[in-house]
């Protein structure tokens, strides 16, 4: 049986990037709603005590969908910080490897996250010492695909839609300079 978990901070801590009504909508809808489902779709199958990442590995359809969006949005909650931070450690050694300059990998990150054409995600997967930006849509994740997520952004127009209407680039701006580097560094494998 899943739970949703706390944010790891106030609904108002993120004012000026995220609004305490978006996080409300998107953290206490939104992911409750993907949560309840994933229990219900599991229940009666052999699913039901798995964990998220066996389903998300193993399960299709409906329960898939809910699963992979129960663990989109708690690594997207936890990517977020209402201070803004610079990379720093061997996550910084490892962009800089690998989109030269900081500014390369912002623009880059923000290219793929503006052009991710209707509802999804933008990652930062990490394979050894290789950083790759990639795209997926609904709620498919990188694990499906054997990589290791360190970084993402929602972009599904519940995400922002309250905040920034229509400018998704705004969104993904202000999202470039709230990221919990801290926690980025701590997917590093
Ligand atoms: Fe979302």
């Amino acid at each position: 049986m899943f739970t949703i978990n706390a944010l790891p901070y106030d609904k108002n801590a993120l004012s000026g990037f995220l609004s305490e009504n978006t996080l409300s909508f998107h953290h206490d809808k939104h992911l409750q709603t993907y949560v309840d489902n994933t229990n219900n779709l599991a229940k009666g199958t052999p699913f039901e005590g798995e964990d998220l990442t066996t389903i998300i590995k193993k399960a299709t359809g409906g329960l898939f969908n809910n699963a992979a969006q129960v663990f989109n949005h708690e690594f997207y909650f936890k990517c977020l910080s209402a201070d803004v931070k610079a990379p720093n450690g061997r996550v910084k050694e490892l962009l800089l490897k690998n989109f030269e300059t900081l500014e390369n990998f912002e623009s880059e990150f923000s290219k793929a996250a503006v052009s991710n054409f209707g509802s999804g995600w933008t990652w930062l997967v990490q394979t050894g010492d290789t950083l790759k930006i990639v795209n997926t849509s609904n709620a498919q994740n990188p694990l499906t695909e054997d990589l290791n997520p360190i970084l993402c952004v929602d972009v599904w127009e519940h995400a922002y839609y309250l905040d920034y209407q229509n400018r998704r680039a705004d969104y993904i701006k202000a999202f470039l300079s709230h990221i919990n580097w801290d926690f980025v560094e701590s997917n590093l494998k």
